[in-house]
């Protein structure tokens, strides 16, 4: 078995629809009433929950938006790169790893509502995390754009854009 056959088997992931695989690890039972939430939020949420995100080499993660800040967390296999673009069209590389010496670093914050892609950096390989969020994920919050849409608001970054989304349904 290989190790990616492994980690999807050992922990039930399944295909997520910005590419990898995922499995949901906690979601608190506690949960925040809509109207303490802020306006964005159409409905309660959960204060917190958290997933394994499985990347592999053969695919990425394609731009899309939560409106919560998002923590990511290194765990096993090779650094990614997370790519970060703010609404004002401010781009931001990071290096998700656990090479300090060379930068990479074990956590990162995605911020809300900004868009943000994901790559392996090694071929053949996988990179395998954790990603936290508070207020607790719901698909609702879930904004995954077509290519066309991304590059009308971000020309500027037209091919990171057509690097890192799909061109229509899953
Ligand atoms: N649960 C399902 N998908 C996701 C995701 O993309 N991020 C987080 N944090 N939780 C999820």
């Amino acid at each position: 078995m290989s190790p990616i056959e492994l980690l999807i088997e050992k922990f039930e992931l399944a295909p997520h629809p910005e590419g990898g695989y995922f499995k949901e690890t906690y979601r608190s039972k506690g949960s925040i009433a809509l109207d303490a939430l802020p306006q964005e939020y159409e409905g309660s949420r959960n204060f917190s929950t958290s997933i394994y995100f499985l990347l592999t080499s053969d695919t990425f993660s394609a731009f899309h938006k939560i409106k919560q800040d998002e923590i990511w967390h290194f765990y096993a296999g090779s650094p990614l790169m997370l790519y970060i673009i703010s609404e004002s069209g401010e781009l931001s590389e990071h290096c998700i790893g656990n090479d300090f010496e060379a930068g990479e670093v074990p956590q990162l914050v995605v911020p809300g509502n900004h868009w943000f892609a994901a790559q392996t950096i090694e071929k053949d390989s996988y990179s395998f995390v954790g990603c936290t969020v508070a207020p607790g994920f719901d698909f609702a919050d879930f904004v995954l754009p077509e290519r066309k849409e991304l590059l009308e608001k971000f020309p500027e970054h037209s091919k990171l854009i057509a690097k890192f989304t799909r061109t229509g349904e899953f």
